[in-house]
């Protein structure tokens, strides 16, 4: 006799999202391109999804129909006493998920989200514990059970900590297991000792394996000890951050958890970034037209960004940040040696004040070579993942990076170092075969880039087959969000696993 085995449907998880920017309502960088996306994803999975972040200024309520929640959450900030919030409710564009926005004027009502003319908030501590605090405080008021909260970077870092400490018996969070994705080691959340007093979960906490580092209160590294499990945006970052070159220090806090520590590469949302319907650009095209739209579109680059329109030049473009994680400096370096060549140069950015300084001058000296743009711009962005021949990614660590899966969909071959997700998300060109869709060099030097920029304007003038080649290996790739959110369902069910145990099993075995 044979015994029949029927599986029961797993349950749907109810998983809040707690971050310090989602897109489009607040986004600085890739992290609000993650929590924008992912949850929806996950909504489509049949998961309960909510998503919490600050209602900074600059989020226009009008403008996303965000509504005012009756009532008024009550945060214990620690020595700071209690700390009242009002929260808007809306949805990510797009999908039934709800987003709450939290209304602080004192910490949010400001026109930057970190930072002012490139100085951090002086009390960033003060407003992102508040950030953490009131998302599980949130939960009350919302009569929401998570199965799993899911932190992002320093932000929301300590949330596992609170867990497992002041919210250990609470009624609606206490059995939640936590996931914290490290979207960045670089920033840490490190302050004064006195920053316990109003986090509130005993001092004994302060110790070296958990929150302690050269004497000072760091907010990631208590996430890193506290979370169930944890996660980076690629599998080659969730490796490098053991290491002294990329763990910022952390790198024994994370060697500690790596049996918990997996890497998930980020996909992209092909509604936002794809060139058949990108309503940005001069010409929209698929693989099958490339060549005629991706004239049209660096011809509409050149003229905006006041550059002889010449299609005999190869066009390099930048979309960035402008810090030394992004490798800016080590252009600075190369960039009077790279326009020597025969080619032209645009880059989208803003961040250090000194580069946008160098920048401006080198578009000076060089106007019919370069041309830079200094700020934040959405429609440029697209226009110059369109319109360029090559897109230039030169980071010193980068965690996964977006721009160049965008590019790779756009035909734009990116020119990368290859570290983290840059190494993870492209194949080197291979010229004896015609594989691979980008150009790769290793070492972080202006030597390097200068040569692998050479190498690319090389196969623009003499390798136009060459070229076909890559712009259509590229465009054949796929990084979609539904992989990626499969892959965090299994993390959470592990992770939930983790924390509940046995209960768990009897709940779904019905044991
Ligand atoms: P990071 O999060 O480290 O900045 P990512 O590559 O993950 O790097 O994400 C950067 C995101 O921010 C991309 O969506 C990119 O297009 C966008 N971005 C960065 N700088 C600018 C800018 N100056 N104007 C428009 N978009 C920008
Ligand atoms: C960080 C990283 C970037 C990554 C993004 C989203 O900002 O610098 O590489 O793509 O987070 O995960």
């Amino acid at each position: 006799m044979t015994a029949s085995h029927t599986t029961k449907p797993l349950k749907p998880l109810s998983i809040l999202f707690a971050a310090s920017e989602a897109s489009p309502f607040a986004k600085e960088g890739g992290l609000g391109d993650v929590v924008g996306a992912l949850p929806k994803y996950l909504s489509r999975m049949g998961h309960d999804v909510r998503v919490v972040i600050p209602r900074y200024h600059s989020v226009d309520c009008r403008k996303y129909a965000l509504r005012l929640l009756p009532g008024t959450l009550v945060v214990p900030m620690g020595i700071i006493g209690y700390m009242y919030c009002g929260v808007y409710e809306g949805r990510l564009p797009g999908s039934d998920v709800p987003i709450y926005l939290l209304e602080h004027e004192q910490f949010f009502g400001r026109p930057g989200l970190y930072q002012q003319d490139g100085q951090g908030y002086m009390d960033n501590d003060n407003r992102f514990v508040f950030l953490s605090k009131a998302a599980l405080e949130l939960c009350k008021m919302l009569d929401f059970h998570p199965d799993v909260v899911h932190a992002h970077d320093w932000h929301t870092g300590i949330i596992p900590a609170l867990l497992n400490t002041s919210y250990l018996h609470d009624r609606f969070v206490g059995d939640a297991a936590s996931l914290l994705t490290l979207h960045n080691m670089q920033h840490q959340g490190n302050y004064y000792p006195g920053l316990m007093e109003v986090l509130d979960i005993g001092w004994k906490h302060f110790n070296y394996l958990e929150l302690e580092i050269d004497d000072q209160v760091n907010l990631l590294k208590g996430g890193i000890y506290h979370a169930t499990l944890l996660n980076t945006v690629s599998e080659g970052y969730a490796r490098e951050i053991q290491t002294a070159a990329f763990g910022c220090g952390l790198e024994g806090a994370v060697r500690d958890r790596s049996a918990d520590l997996s890497g998930i590469l980020n996909g992209v949302d092909y509604d936002e970034w794809d060139p058949a319907a990108d309503r940005f650009i001069a010409a929209k095209y698929s693989a099958k037209t490339v060549k005629k739209g991706k004239a049209a579109c660096k011809r509409d680059l050149q003229g905006v960004m006041g550059l002889p329109q010449r299609d005999d030049l190869p066009l390099f473009g930048i979309v960035s940040r402008m810090v030394k994680q992004k490798g800016i400096d080590v252009l600075a370096e190369a960039i009077h040696r790279i326009l020597e060549m025969d080619l032209q140069f645009v880059i989208v950015g803003n961040g250090e004040p000194w580069a946008h300084f160098y920048f401006g001058d080198i578009a000076a000296m060089y106007p019919e070579k370069f041309a830079c743009f200094i700020g934040y711009n959405e429609s440029l962005a697209h226009k110059v993942e369109a319109g360029a021949d090559f897109f230039v990614m030169p980071s010193a660590f980068e965690p996964c990076g977006l721009n160049q899966m965008y590019s790779l969909a756009y035909g734009t071959p990116p020119i990368v170092r290859a570290t983290g997700g840059l190494d993870d998300s492209v194949e080197n060109f291979n010229e004896a075969v015609m594989s691979g869709d980008g150009f790769k060099f290793w070492k972080h030097s202006a030597t390097a880039l200068f040569d692998t920029i050479g190498w690319a304007a090389w196969t623009f003038f003499n390798n136009p087959k060459g070229m076909v080649a890559l712009r259509k290996n590229g465009m054949k790739k796929r990084f979609t969000w539904e992989v990626a959110a499969a892959k965090y369902e299994e993390l959470y069910r592990l992770a939930v696993l983790r924390r509940r145990g046995g209960e768990y099993y009897r709940n779904r075995f019905g044991g």
